[in-house]
């Protein structure tokens, strides 16, 4: 395809404020943009994937002040320097194309002729900015910010003040904005709209004009015009989407080719100023608005929103350095809904690498590798059997894999996306248990047959592994390298049997040994809690196996109020809630469950005169002889789990918000055994 027909890909993430450390929430953004570039990249799309910092604003003021360095030093370290920005991008393995920092100079051009063309044509004019002051952060707030009138940030006085600003008319544009949030596939989810047309639309006084310039601090882009204000950090950073194309400066067209964007990737506390100010400042520009908003949720740790005040960020360094790159690229995208907040835990972690990873992936792809070396030296006969009947659902499930792969990936559906992988490989997985290679090996009457299978094995793992590529790009190509499909493109993974029938393989060390979880687990939250330690300024001791991150990791009070409020879910049918079986139990036995601090394990009387065995999370919530003779509610018909070596035959229910969670008892009246209705 010549290079004018390809199709064009902008995406973008969010320009990351230079603070001293991002965490594993940042990068959960960052390579989820990442996966997505490199699956268009596979597809053949020109692709440009920007990434950036945004770097004005009185925060970095302050911060350079109090480090005694100028605010540029200052990002200049946080940006450039061993485990600032660019070098975890490295770490986490991603391409982007461009880098926008907004002190580039380029930049400050494009921020400045877009401030003169919105103010020459009437949408930003100068009015008064009116509030309450708070002058150690420099800061206004309105009565409604206010903590127990106080400054909410530092809890001081604060003082009503008047300062002159520069106003955009973003009421001019409410309608317009409105009806792309209604009538258009503009943000997504779906769920974010509502709240960003009830709340800033059509609340009282409508759409309000936003101010867009300060002059209390000066680290920022000079308003040309008048240089005692500087561009509100907003504008300024909103802007460095279009600048690094050569919006309005010398960095070249490729906004002609490239804008609008296709997608902005950014997590839900920056949906207002994504979906309400910029496209409204696009339109006071006479651009095109970008095809997509797509607002991710939040990595939460434990159950609690990261903070580094409270010592529980989670540092992406530590993890990739123990479980590699790849798997924890995997874990982010294979275990959250993209759309939906995630709750962190090192148990879930482990478990997805052991299971998904270790077992399923890891052991497709060793036994089909191994069973080929040892029936057949590393390389598959050209004579093979046809395949029989047998083969068909497994070849008919791989073939059709990169449609509905491809149609998850187009929704940003990244879990779903790699749920169907793991789906051909379980298959994959059964099929070597339904044909026992060992048991044809026996037979030289049946290597034909014997080479049939094990090519259809390689061919089942050159497409999941192929698909896999976004997101563990080295892990996939180690893949491919052992089963001998070093070259392969996207129109090949659509096909099965495009593998040389005689191809090479190699062996070679697990892809991904497994964990020994308990032992893991230990040493991990030993590690963290140092960190957190230090993190605090070492507030809390880090004392081995004591002091674990997590709900004794909190530092100050963390109230359940306070506590963020789930993600709303997509609606269900009332059939698929009927699906769930929720019974009455009686507790006969619980106790905690060796080596784990958060498992306890009880034995229930669910009225089948048979104890079930559930394991639970609970235990830093509820002593076991606490929970002795009480009558819960459970859900009886999920699938068995293991966890901690143990079997988990479902789950009980209770609810948790913060740091708070309680179990759903209910009094005796109910016996054991009823059901939910
Ligand atoms: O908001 N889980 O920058 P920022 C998931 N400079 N995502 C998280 C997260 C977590 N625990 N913590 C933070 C800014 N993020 C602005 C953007 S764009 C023109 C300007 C995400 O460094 C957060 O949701 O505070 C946001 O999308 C991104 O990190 C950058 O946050």
């Amino acid at each position: 395809m010549c290079e004018k027909c390809k199709e064009k890909f902008f995406i973008t993430t969010p320009l990351y404020y230079p603070s001293s450390r991002l965490h594993i929430g940042h990068a959960y953004c960052t390579v989820a943009t990442d996966v997505m570039a490199r699956y268009k990249r596979m597809r053949g799309a020109d692709v440009i994937f920007l990434t950036g910092t945004d770097e004005h604003g009185q925060k970095i003021e302050n911060k350079a002040r109090e480090a005694d360095v100028t605010p540029k030093q200052f990002v200049d370290g946080v940006v450039e320097a061993p485990k600032g920005v660019k070098d975890l991008w490295k770490l986490m393995n991603v391409s982007y194309d461009r880098f926008i920092r907004t002190t580039d100079e380029s930049h400050l051009k494009t921020v400045q002729q877009v401030f003169r063309t919105m103010y020459d044509k009437g949408d930003i004019y100068k009015g008064y900015y009116e509030g309450l002051y708070c002058t150690p952060c420099e800061a206004f707030w309105t009565e409604n910010q206010l903590k127990d009138g106080k400054c909410p940030d530092c809890g001081r006085e604060v003082q009503p003040a008047r300062e002159e600003a520069y106003f955009f008319r973003a009421s001019k544009y409410a309608d317009r904005v409105r009806k792309l949030l209604t009538e258009t596939d503009f943000l997504e989810p779906k769920s974010r709209v509502n709240e960003m047309v009830n709340n800033f639309i059509d609340c009282e006084g409508g759409l309000q004009d936003l101010c867009v310039s300060r002059t209390s601090f000066s680290w920022g882009v000079p308003v040309d015009f008048d240089d005692k204000h500087v561009v509100y950090v907003w504008l300024d950073a909103l802007f460095g989407y279009l600048s690094p194309l050569g919006y309005l400066n010398e960095n070249g067209e490729d906004w002609k080719c490239f804008w609008p964007a296709d997608v902005h990737f950014i997590g839900k506390e920056i949906v207002r100023f994504h979906a309400i100010y910029w496209p409204a400042f696009l339109m006071s520009m006479e651009l095109p608005l970008p095809k997509k908003i797509y607002g991710h949720g939040w990595l939460n740790f434990n159950g609690d929103k990261m903070s580094k005040s409270k010592g529980n960020v989670v540092d992406p360094y530590l993890l990739a350095e123990r479980y590699g790159v790849d798997a924890l690229r995997f874990f982010m995208l294979r275990t959250f809904p993209f759309g939906s907040d995630g709750n962190f835990t090192n148990e879930t972690l482990i478990s997805c690498i052991n299971v998904d990873l270790a077992n399923d992936l890891g052991n497709l792809v060793s036994r089909t590798v191994a069973m080929v070396g040892k029936y057949f030296g590393g390389q598959l006969p050209l004579e093979q059997q046809e395949d029989e009947e047998k083969d068909d659902e497994l070849i008919t499930q791989a073939c059709d894999l990169v449609h509905v792969y491809a149609e998850q990936m187009e929704k940003y559906a990244f879990q779903n996306a790699l749920g169907e992988i793991f789906k051909v490989i379980g298959r994959a997985n059964k099929y070597i248990d339904e044909n026992e290679p060992w048991k044809l090996a026996k037979d030289e009457a049946n290597k034909p047959r014997l080479a049939r299978v094990l090519y259809n094995l390689l061919e089942t793992v050159r497409i999941c592994g192929g698909l896999l590529r976004p997101f563990m790009p080295a892990a996939s190509a180690e893949i491919m390298k052992r089963i001998g499909a070093a070259e392969y493109d996207w129109d090949s993974l659509a096909f099965f049997g495009t593998l040389y029938r005689d191809a090479k393989v190699e062996n070679g060390p697990a892809l991904f040994p497994r964990i020994d979880a308990a032992k893991e687990l230990e040493e991990l939250e030993k590690l963290q809690a140092a960190q957190a330690a230090e993190a605090t300024g070492n507030r809390q001791q880090a004392t081995g196996n004591e002091a674990t991150v997590g709900a004794d990791a909190h530092i100050g009070p963390s109230e359940a109020e306070d506590a963020p409020l789930p993600e709303p879910l997509p609606e269900i049918a009332f059939d698929d809630f009927q699906k769930v079986e929720m019974t009455v139990v009686k507790v006969l036995a619980c106790e905690n469950v060796k080596k784990s601090e958060k498992l306890l394990k009880f034995q229930l009387d669910d009225g089948t005169g048979t104890p079930r065995q559930i394991l639970s999370g609970i235990a830093k919530y509820y002593k076991p002889e606490e929970l002795l003779g009480k009558t819960l509610v459970a859900v009886t018909n999920l699938a068995p789990r293991k966890m901690m070596g143990q079997l988990s035959c479902g789950m009980l229910l209770s609810a948790e918000r913060g740091d708070k969670l309680r179990l759903l008892i209910l009094d005796d009246a109910i016996p054991a055994g009823s059901r939910l209705c």
